[in-house]
């Protein structure tokens, strides 16, 4: 029997975001349906809201979240009802080219529920990331659920659903932070204050903070940062070259999306250093660097798409270590709110008051 519950929807392009009923189907083949205990608030919702991503309004806004699992559908061995996960956008699929090489972090063709859910007059909605969890309860893939050591908040949990991720991930597996490593971390929003956090836990030397925001560096302190630079006042390049004696870090992460800050990245990086994008830029932004720099200074450029994540491999580590006080992921929660508070928290995200909103049920 298709269920009906209470899920936070974009109707159109910005629009208010509006509570309203949602018709959730039962789990068909592969599928799952989680009871939602925790759903935090992602720069990627309001870009959904704002009708950058695609136009395919109506959506079922929310995507970082963690719940329990309610029921599944036939063939999934995985996960049973009452495990509790974490809700995950990287449901590999075994089978592409990337899956096939043992790269499954890169899987090009990830799993989505194949039912929609849709309001009560049938019209169909198209869940954020394929997940949709600003909702009592939401249907997924079952490979989008992963199974985590229950003993640890909700709200903390969901953090690892996405932009958490993105940021230790962008550290450990992208950047491939190691032991005395020295790194820099260009913008400490939630996502560069993680890449700080991830850093920290990869035993890094140095770890260099750069924001043009006073609080954002304070924060940034209290993840791990030895050191921080307001880019406003001071050269973030010449700032990062002299905390480490002259030469520029070993791992640079760009965690804000802009071609000045990329640059301040490539730049701010050692000889043969790694720079790594996780900032997500604009469509009309364009960078432009001598090639001969690029050729010149050697290392790596990457990008790390959701921190080149495998769920199955990092979610319930990383629970681990959180839950060994390595790890501190309660400090990304700013605030809890309800579900109908979603609006007023993309305000407060706008003017950078707050690392995570989480709407918890
Ligand atoms: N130089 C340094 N820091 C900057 C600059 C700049 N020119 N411009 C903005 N910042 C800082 C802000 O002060 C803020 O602390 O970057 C941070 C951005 O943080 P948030 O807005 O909280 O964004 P966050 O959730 O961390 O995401 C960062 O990663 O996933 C992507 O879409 C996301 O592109 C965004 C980026
Ligand atoms: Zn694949
Ligand atoms: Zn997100």
């Amino acid at each position: 029997m298709a269920q009906e519950v209470r899920g936070v929807i974009a109707p159109g392009k910005n629009e208010p975001v509006r509570v309203e009923t949602i018709v959730v189907p039962d789990p068909g083949p592969g599928e799952a349906v989680v009871r939602v205990q925790a759903c935090g608030v992602c720069h990627t919702d309001l870009h959904y809201k704002q009708g950058g991503i695609t136009d395919e309004f109506p959506f079922l806004l929310g995507h970082e979240a963690a719940g329990v699992v309610e029921s599944v559908g036939e063939g999934v061995t995985d996960v049973a009802p009452g495990d509790f996960v974490i809700l995950n956008w990287r449901a590999v699929c075994g089978q592409c080219r990337a899956c096939l090489r043992g790269r499954p972090w890169y899987c090009f063709d990830t799993h989505n529920a194949r039912q929609k859910m849709t309001l009560t007059d049938g019209t169909e909605l198209s869940p954020a990331l394929g997940i949709g969890a600003f909702a009592e309860k939401t249907l997924v893939a079952a490979g989008q659920c992963t199974k985590v050591d229950p003993d640890v908040s909700p709200a903390v949990a969901g953090l690892l659903g996405c932009g958490v991720m993105a940021g230790i991930g962008a550290a450990i597996n992208t950047g491939n932070v190691s032991r005395g490593d020295s790194v820099a971390v260009i913008g400490c929003g939630g996502v560069g204050d993680a890449a700080i956090a991830g850093a920290y836990l990869a035993g890094a030397g140095k770890i260099i903070a750069v924001d043009i925001d006073d609080r954002k560096l304070e924060t940034a302190r209290t993840m791990g940062a030895t050191h921080t630079v307001n880019s406003k006042d001071t050269d973030p390049v010449e700032a990062v070259r002299e905390l480490t004696g002259g030469f520029g870090a070993d791992v640079v992460i760009e965690a804000v999306g802009r071609p000045e800050t990329y640059r301040q990245a490539f730049y701010a990086r050692d000889l043969a250093g790694t720079v790594v994008l996780v900032g997500v830029p604009t469509p009309e932004m364009k960078l432009e660097l001598p090639l001969l720099d690029v050729f010149g200074r050697g290392g790596a450029l990457k990008s790390s798409w959701y921190g080149d994540c495998l769920p199955s491999r990092d979610f319930p580590m990383l629970i681990d270590l959180h839950r060994q006080g390595r790890l501190p992921l309660e400090k990304f929660v700013t605030e809890t709110i309800q579900l109908d508070e979603v609006e007023k928290a993309f305000e407060r995200m706008h003017h950078g008051d707050v690392l995570r909103s989480v709407v918890v049920l």
